[in-house]
């Protein structure tokens, strides 16, 4: 049947780069390219443009870093954006610059194979509906392509619904209920600060050391001061300056359950790629015990969890916030000397 297929349709040779995801990095090379006047083409799995922001993230989310740090090149963002657009105003942001650049995108082609043949010297990038080929592949498929969904012990045998961050939108349907939210990142710390919202009792599980600094120190937003610092200061002395500046703003953590790292902030995103957590008010609510901290799952049970420490409590529902990994490794063929960099 494939095969049938593909010797029908002949391969797309593509008069460009080859640009894989439409998301804000694949769009923004296209918007460049289309600038200096050379022609791309896109190929997006969904049937939208940012697709991770339109699908995949919760109504109340904001963009966590300050409008300036995220606006894509050669278009700014609209004067009357807040310091931290909404998603919704982000992805009208996203809508017309595509239309500003003339993007289309190919939807519905998800990118199965990408390989690079020696002979013809073309990138050949087979998706679910035929083969394109170019010179030139561009990947753009974020490091959000897939949910992480944890081998936790029982997980099979927990009888409540159990949903990945990427499909929650709201805590609307979670009033009054006991719910296990299982990591305790950016993503994590907000769905519990919007199940409190809607007076869900959310138990935050905290299994590692986490750095939380707050969003902004009196009117200036954390990541901006510390990419000032870094311009001036050596990365260890502003990683100690931040930390100080988060205890006193914040309190001590340890005393929550939340322990930091011995690494600093910023040089620990630079060896692990892990983001440390702005607080928009989960810290609050951890102190004031509307957000409970509960120690590692050890398992789950039909109705609930056991901890570590060998408490037991039960949930109604249970949200995986557990991250996100990239697909590139499954269907980007490269020279061997190169797969230790991308399958790592
Ligand atoms: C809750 C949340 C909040 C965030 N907040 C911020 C923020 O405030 N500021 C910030 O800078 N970043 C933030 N991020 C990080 C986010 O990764 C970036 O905002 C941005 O979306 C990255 O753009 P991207 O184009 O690299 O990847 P994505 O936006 O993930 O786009 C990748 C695209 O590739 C498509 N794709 C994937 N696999 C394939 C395939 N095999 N074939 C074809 N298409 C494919 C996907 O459908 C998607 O449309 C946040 C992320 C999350 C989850
Ligand atoms: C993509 O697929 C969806 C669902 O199958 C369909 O509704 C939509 O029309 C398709 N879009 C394009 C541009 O092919
Ligand atoms: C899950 O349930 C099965 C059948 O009831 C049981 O044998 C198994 O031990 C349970 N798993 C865990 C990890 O509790
Ligand atoms: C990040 O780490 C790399 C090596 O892992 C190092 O060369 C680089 O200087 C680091 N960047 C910063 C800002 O510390």
């Amino acid at each position: 049947m494939n095969s049938c297929l593909e010797a029908e349709h002949s391969p797309i040779f593509v008069n460009g780069p080859i640009i894989v995801g439409a998301g804000p990095s694949g769009l923004s090379v296209a918007a460049c390219l289309s600038n200096r006047g050379v022609p791309s083409v896109i190929l997006e799995r969904t049937d939208c443009l940012a697709s991770l922001w339109q699908k995949r993230t919760y109504d109340r989310l904001k963009l966590h870093l300050p409008k300036h740090f995220c606006e894509l090149p050669l278009m700014k963002f609209p004067k009357n954006f807040p310091r931290y657009p909404s998603k919704q105003q982000f992805i009208s942001y996203i809508e017309s610059y595509a239309a500003r650049f003339n993007i289309e995108p190919v939807f519905n082609q998800t990118v199965e194979k990408a390989e690079f043949d020696v002979v013809s010297g073309l990138w050949k990038v087979k998706t679910q509906d035929g083969v394109y080929t170019s010179k030139w592949l561009v990947v753009a498929t974020g490091e959000n392509a897939e949910p992480v969904v944890p081998d936790i012990p029982g997980l099979k045998n927990f009888t409540g619904p159990i949903v990945h961050t990427s499909a929650y939108k709201c805590g609307s349907e979670y009033a009054n209920r006991k719910v296990l939210v299982v990591g305790c990142g950016n993503s994590g710390m907000e769905v519990c600060l919007d199940l409190c919202r809607y007076n869900a009792l959310p138990h935050m599980v905290v299994r590692n050391p986490v750095h939380v600094l707050p969003r902004d120190f009196f009117g200036l937003s954390s990541f901006g001061i510390a990419m000032t610092l870094l311009k001036w200061f050596p990365l260890k002395l502003v990683d100690n300056l931040l930390m100080l500046l988060a205890n006193s703003y914040l309190g001590n953590t340890d005393r929550l359950g939340l322990r930091r790292p011995k690494t600093g902030p910023i040089e620990l995103k630079n060896v692990t790629g892990k983001t440390p957590v702005l607080d928009v008010g989960a810290i609050s609510l951890i102190q004031s015990g509307q957000i409970r901290v509960t120690q590692a799952v050890k398992e789950l049970t039909k109705k609930g969890a056991k901890f570590v420490d060998g408490q037991e409590m039960g949930f109604e529902s249970i949200i995986l916030a557990t991250g996100y990994k990239s697909n590139v490794p499954d269907w980007l063929k490269v020279l061997k000397s190169y797969t230790n960099r991308y399958s790592s």
